[in-house]
């Protein structure tokens, strides 16, 4: 009998999903299968109501007052676009960090070829955590935007977001985060992050299916931010201008329900099980994974060992393999499942000195178990 799959790649996507979120969504396709916002018959009305839940509960999540600014967008990139791009205007300038995923770095370099966007990276210390000084530094009159991940998808590092959000008010710039490892993870109140934007997937920590994600918009800056897409919204249909009103002005088409039903099963799966308790697992889990290795003279670990300032993602090396055979082995020998290579971060590798080849990175979720990370130690001693 194959060996049972050990999936350590919950920060490219959680899985297993609850059961609740396997049953929304077959329930929704196969009972309802109506558009949210457009219809009155009794099933689109309750697919309204389920969509409508699941805004109220991503608010309560961050504790954002008005569940209307919470918009639905594809993934974590798709909501990082539509903060970068509907905020950004010729001569603009930027303040992010070496650490940033290439769903930051790329828009940013769009936005400098063709809208003479200037951007400036802040660099981060051995553990991948950036100096908040470094950004007050960097700072200039014409920044109208910082933009830093709050916690690594490389080295797990959790960055100091609100008193880098407290510089970036001192300095009337807004705040972008990127929360794609930490939401879900780690509390987060958008009101102590002091964030004018937060973005994140739903299909990670939210533990929603793929193509589901967030972006948070705090009071005001939706007249800052430009729509990046027109279209139908369901509401005020005689007029051919894009409607003003929160979520409408940035969520046009059809949304994807299927995905919506499943991430509001998702979230009350958190909301349930307590996010204090969920960082305690993963935490735990954390531990148990950088003392397993920290025990093998092979193996280099990068990263925070603090686990007041990380998250579970682990980073690795083992002497004298490449990062791409350890996976190999890995999913081959133990059913192992975890990923190699830049995990999109480039600079953030460079940062490191792990280029060209990057990193192995193990990455814990909600479901994870200890005999899982038993097996990962197991096998990487092995090795
Ligand atoms: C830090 C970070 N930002 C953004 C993203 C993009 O998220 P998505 O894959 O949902 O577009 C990821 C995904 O890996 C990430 O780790």
């Amino acid at each position: 009998m194959a060996p049972a799959r050990v999936y350590l790649d919950n920060a490219a996507t959680s899985w297993p999903k609850p059961e609740a979120v396997y049953r929304a969504v077959d329930d929704y396709q196969r009972r309802l299968g109506a558009p949210a916002g457009r219809s009155s018959y009794a099933e689109a009305a309750q697919t309204e109501r389920i969509v409508a839940a699941c805004r109220q509960k991503v608010a309560r999540l961050i504790a954002a007052a008005d569940p209307k600014r919470i918009v639905f967008t594809l993934n974590g990139s798709d909501s990082l676009n539509m903060a970068l791009h509907g905020l950004l205007q010729p001569g603009d300038h930027v303040v992010t960090s070496v650490c940033e995923h290439n769903s930051v770095l790329r828009p940013l370099r769009f936005l400098a070829e063709h809208r003479g966007v200037a951007t400036a990276y802040v660099p981060c210390d051995a553990a991948g955590i950036v100096d908040p000084d470094e950004v007050r530094r960097a700072i200039t009159r014409q920044t109208k935007l910082v933009a830093i991940l709050h916690a690594s998808n490389v080295t797990g590092s959790i960055q100091p977001i609100a008193e880098i959000g407290q510089i970036a008010k001192q300095h009337g710039a807004s705040l972008l985060v990127d929360a794609a490892q930490s939401l879900g993870y780690l509390p987060i109140d958008v009101n102590e992050l002091g964030c004018d934007l937060l973005a994140a997937p739903g299909h990670k920590g939210l533990l929603g299916p793929l193509g589901t994600g967030v972006l948070y918009l705090s009071p005001g800056i939706e007249q800052r931010l430009l729509p990046l897409r027109q279209g139908g919204t369901g509401t005020r249909s005689d007029e051919d201008v894009q409607p003003s009103s929160l979520p409408d002005r940035y969520e046009s088409g059809n949304l994807n329900v299927p995905g919506i039903v499943g991430l509001e099963a998702g979230v009350t799966h958190l909301l349930d099980a307590g996010i204090d308790r969920c960082r305690e697992h993963q935490s735990q889990l954390t531990a148990r994974l950088l003392d397993g290795l920290a025990g093998l003279p092979a193996v280099t670990l990068y990263g925070s060992r603090n686990l007041a300032e990380r998250v579970g993602v682990v980073s690795l090396n083992v002497a004298g393999y490449d990062p791409r055979e350890l996976a190999s082995l890995l999913d081959a020998q133990w059913s192992i499942q975890t990923r190699a290579g830049i995990h999109c971060a480039p600079r953030m590798h460079q940062a490191l000195g792990t280029v060209p080849a990057g990193t192995l990175r193990l990455s814990i979720g909600h479901f994870t178990t200890e005999a899982e990370i038993d097996a990962a130690i197991a096998a990487l001693s092995e090795l």
